[in-house]
């Protein structure tokens, strides 16, 4: 079978990079989904620039890969009795792609991490272009919307803590541009959680409503018969991406970030071309699992 993923050649190349703690601040997380999520990060962001690289023609000023919420470049997993194990970050992955992006757009709003990253990025000289920017994402979308050029393909990963992007921040910098989107959605620990509790009852627009951009789940949710945990997540990540379909996401998708006990988090994926999905369909296909077994 002819090999169409090189992406966990990326991914062991990266390891060694972060192994040892250089002292700079890195992103903590208890949970081996981080790890899941960037493995994923990494067979896509792979996949797309190989894929998309001869498409300069129509897009004459390359590949731009955005990221919102961007962190140091280093997560550490502690997984409670196992070992600490560090990986590379978003930022990280996207500046050591095979076949470079021509722009990195980074932003993150903790200045500690900003700079972290800068330090740990000053050697990826194979980018042109890097900025990274230290703001609130959402504050600062309609300056994002500008650095990112019109003329360019484009991915945007987003990739908060919990619901903190708003859905008007996605509109105002990827409704008009060529842009495929990559958005974690904390569907289980914040809105899991949440609401019943405290989203719905609330009278006025809350971090969901924001989230969402819209606040007429309220009535779907009274019309869900079904109201197990499982339903629900589909509920919302169905309305949200409607939402999507909206600003020209005609394609999307789902993957599933499980830890020890079910589903975590969703990484919704939309693109207004049906050849993203493909990329994004090869990278789910990778097992995360099994690489780790293979390369330790
Ligand atoms: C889950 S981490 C991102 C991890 C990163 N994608 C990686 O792969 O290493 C979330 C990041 O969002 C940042 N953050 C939180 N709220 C923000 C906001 N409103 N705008 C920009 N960054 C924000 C935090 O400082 C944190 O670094």
């Amino acid at each position: 079978v002819a090999r169409t993923n090189y992406g966990r050649e990326l991914w062991n190349s990266l390891l060694p990079l972060v192994e040892e703690d250089d002292g700079l601040p890195a992103l903590r997380t208890q949970g081996m989904w981080t790890a899941k999520k960037l493995y994923f990060v990494c067979q896509y962001l792979e996949q797309f620039t190989r894929g998309m690289k001869n498409s300069r023609t129509k897009f004459p000023s390359g590949l731009t890969y955005v990221d919102l919420f961007c962190g140091t470049g280093v997560s550490q997993v502690e997984v409670m009795g196992e070992r600490v194990r560090r990986y590379p970050g978003s930022p990280l992955i996207a500046a050591n792609t095979p076949t470079p992006f021509d722009r990195l757009i980074l932003i993150d709003k903790d200045p500690r991490y900003t700079e972290a990253l800068r330090q740990r990025l000053s050697s990826a000289a194979a980018i042109p272009q890097i900025d990274i920017h230290t703001e609130d994402a959402n504050l600062a979308a309609p300056a994002i919307a500008d650095r990112v050029p019109h003329d360019s393909l484009n991915v945007m990963f987003v990739d908060p803590y919990s619901l903190d992007i708003h859905y008007e921040t996605i509109r105002r910098i990827a409704s008009t541009k060529s842009m495929d989107l990559l958005i974690l959605f904390s569907d289980r620990f914040d809105l899991g959680r949440n609401v019943y509790k405290y989203y719905y009852p609330a009278h006025e627009h809350t971090k969901l409503d924001r989230f969402l951009g819209t606040t007429n789940w309220r009535e779907q949710l009274d019309q869900l018969d079904d109201q197990s945990g499982a339903n629900v997540r589909r509920l919302f990540a169905g309305i949200y991406e409607h939402q999507l379909e909206k600003i020209g996401y005609r394609y999307h998708d789902r993957i599933q970030l499980d830890g020890p006990q079910g589903p975590v988090f969703t990484l919704l994926y939309a693109s207004k071309h049906e050849l993203g999905l493909t990329y994004c369909h090869i990278a789910a296909k990778e097992d995360f699992e099994g690489s780790r077994n293979l390369f330790g």
